[in-house]
C-alpha cells in the first residue's frame, strides 16, 4: 500500500502553492495525499513567520503531534515553511518527536531529505539557488484559478519584514518556464493564474535583457485558453508605468492591484526603510487609476510600528481615505526576533495599538462600504466559481422566487453571489452580472443583467 502523508499549511499563498509544490514532490516518491492525518505515515506542518502568533501555533500543533506518535510510532514528522527556516536546529531541540525539518529553498531536495531520515534526525535549512532547468512538479488544488510563481525571496529588507531572512534573496523565474508551467496549468483545466512573488513587480530587475514584469503580463496574456491574470504582491517602490500600461492594455489582466503601504507618515515609513513618502504612494495610486479605469486597489497596513505616534497615525488615516481601498488587510506590529525594527526604541503600548487598529478599521469599513454601493447598477464581468448555498445578499429573492444562487468573483476580486435567470452558468464561465446590492464582503447580483425578474424590488 501506499505510503500517506498530511500537510497542515499556514499563512500566506506563497505558502499555499510550496504546499502544492510539496505534495507534487512526493506524489513523484509514491506518497498519497491523506486529508485524515491520522492514518498518515508522514505529517508535514508548513509554517508561517510573518507574525508571532503563526509561530505560536506550530508549536502547539507539534504538542499533539508528539501525543499521536506515541501511539504510532511508525509516524514520521516533519517541519518546513518560513518558521521551519529561521529556527532549523531550534524546532528539533524543543521538540524531540521531529524528524525532518527543510527550509524554504530546499523543497526541490525533498526525495532526497526523504531517504536520509532512515539514518536518523534530519535538517536542512541551508540556503541554496534555486533550480530553475525545469517546472517543478505541482498537485494544484482547486480547479479554476492556479497559483504561479514567478520569483523567490526578497532583496527589500523592509525593517519590521523577516521574509527576506526565511525566503533568501530574490531569484526570478526565466520567464521560458513560467509560460510553460501557466501552458501546463491551462491544459489541465484552469482558467485563469495568479502570479505570485514577495514583490512581483520587480521582475527581471536583476536580469537585465529578459522580459520586465510588463513585458511578461503581456507575454502571458498570449496563452490561449487562458481567461485571466493576476498577481500579487506588488512593491509601490516598482509600480512604474510599465506595470500600469501592460495592465491597463491587456484584456486577461484582472484591474486589481494590491499595493500595500504599510504607514502613512514619512518619518515611520523612513524608519521602515520602505523607499517612498506617502506623497509618492499615492502619486502611484494616480498612476494605477489613469491607466487602470475602474481598478480595484487593496493594501496592507501596519499600526504601531515602533515610535509610531498619534499625529503619524492621523497619516495612516489620511491615505486611506485619499486612495480609497477597496479593502485591506490591517496587523497590529509584531517584532520579528532578528529584523531591525524588533529593537527600535518606543515601543507602542497594546492598548493604543488596539485603540487604532480599531480606528482604522472603522474607517477602512465605511470605505468599503461606499465603494461597493457606487457598484449599484454596474454590469461586471464575474468567473463563476460554483453553485451558492448562503445567505441572498439579494434580500430573500432567491428563496422567494425559487431560482438558482451562484457566486465567483469579479476582475476587481470581489466575491459576487447572483442570482440567475435561465440555465445554469458553468464554473469557469464568465458572465455579466449586473450588480444589486454592495455589501461589505460580496456584492450581490442577478445574471442575465437584463432580466426583469428583480426589477419590482430594485437595487
Ligand atoms: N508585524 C505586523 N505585520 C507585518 N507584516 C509583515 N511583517 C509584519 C510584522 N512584523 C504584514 C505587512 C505585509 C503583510 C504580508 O504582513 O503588512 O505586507
Ligand atoms: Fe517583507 Fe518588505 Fe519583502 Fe514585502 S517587500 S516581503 S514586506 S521585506
Amino acid at each position: 500500500m501506499a505510503k500517506r502523508f498530511s500537510i497542515f499549511t499556514y499563512g500566506c499563498q506563497m505558502n499555499r502553492y510550496d504546499t502544492e509544490t510539496i505534495t507534487g514532490h512526493l506524489e513523484r516518491e509514491g506518497y498519497e495525499r491523506s486529508e485524515n492525518f491520522e492514518t498518515a505515515d508522514l505529517i508535514l506542518l508548513n509554517t508561517c513567520s510573518i507574525r508571532e502568533r503563526a509561530e505560536q501555533k506550530v508549536f502547539s500543533q507539534l504538542g499533539r503531534l508528539s501525543r499521536l506518535k506515541k501511539e504510532k510510532p511508525g509516524l514520521k514528522i516533519a517541519v518546513c515553511g518560513c518558521f521551519a527556516t529561521r529556527e532549523g536546529e531550534g524546532i528539533a531541540k524543543r521538540q524531540p518527536a521531529v524528524d525532518l525539518v527543510f527550509g524554504t529553498q530546499n523543497i526541490a531536495e525533498l526525495p532526497r531529505l526523504l531517504g536520509r531520515m532512515t539514518e536518523g534526525r534530519v535538517v536542512d535549512v541551508a540556503p541554496v539557488e534555486p533550480d530553475f532547468t525545469e517546472v517543478a512538479p505541482i498537485r494544484r488544488e482547486g480547479d479554476l484559478s492556479a497559483w504561479v510563481s514567478i520569483a523567490r525571496g526578497c532583496d527589500n529588507f523592509c525593517t519590521f519584514c523577516v521574509v527576506p531572512y526565511t525566503r533568501g534573496p530574490e531569484w526570478s523565474k526565466p520567464s521560458p518556464l513560467i509560460v510553460e508551467e501557466v501552458e501546463k496549468a491551462v491544459a489541465e483545466g484552469f482558467r485563469e493564474v495568479t502570479l505570485l512573488g514577495q514583490n512581483v513587480n520587480s521582475y527581471g530587475r536583476k536580469t537585465p535583457g529578459g522580459l520586465t514584469f510588463g513585458g511578461l503580463l503581456r507575454r502571458l496574456v498570449e496563452v490561449g485558453g487562458l481567461l485571466r491574470v493576476r498577481f500579487m504582491t506588488s512593491h509601490p517602490k516598482d509600480c512604474d508605468l510599465d506595470m500600469v500600461a501592460a495592465m491597463g492594455e491587456c484584456a486577461k489582466v484582472c484591474e486589481h492591484l494590491h499595493l500595500p503601504f504599510q504607514a502613512g507618515s514619512d518619518e515611520v515609513l523612513r524608519r521602515m526603510e520602505r523607499g517612498y513618502t506617502g506623497e509618492e504612494y499615492l502619486a502611484k495610486v494616480d498612476l494605477f487609476r489613469k491607466h487602470v479605469p475602474g481598478g480595484v486597489l487593496t493594501s496592507d497596513v501596519i499600526v504601531g510600528f515602533p515610535g509610531e505616534t498619534d499625529r503619524d497615525f492621523e497619516k495612516t488615516l489620511e491615505i486611506l481615505h485619499r486612495a480609497r481601498f477597496d479593502s485591506i488587510f490591517m496587523f497590529k506590529y509584531s517584532p520579528r526576533p532578528g529584523t531591525p525594527a524588533a529593537a527600535m526604541p518606543g515601543r507602542v503600548p497594546e492598548e493604543a495599538m488596539a485603540e487604532r487598529f480599531e480606528e482604522a478599521l472603522r474607517l477602512q469599513r465605511r470605505m468599503t462600504e461606499d465603494l461597493h454601493r457606487e457598484l449599484e447598477g454596474q454590469v461586471l464581468e464575474v468567473m463563476v466559481e460554483g453553485a451558492w448555498e448562503g445567505a441572498s445578499p439579494c434580500q430573500g429573492c432567491q428563496e422567494d422566487r425559487g431560482v438558482a444562487g451562484f457566486s465567483g468573483r469579479s476582475r476587481g476580486n470581489h466575491r459576487v453571489q447572483f442570482i440567475v435567470d435561465g440555465p445554469a452558468p458553468r464554473p469557469g464561465d464568465l458572465v455579466d452580472v449586473k450588480v444589486l446590492r454592495g455589501g461589505l464582503h460580496a456584492l450581490g447580483g442577478i445574471w442575465p443583467p437584463d432580466s426583469v425578474l428583480m426589477e419590482d424590488s430594485g437595487p
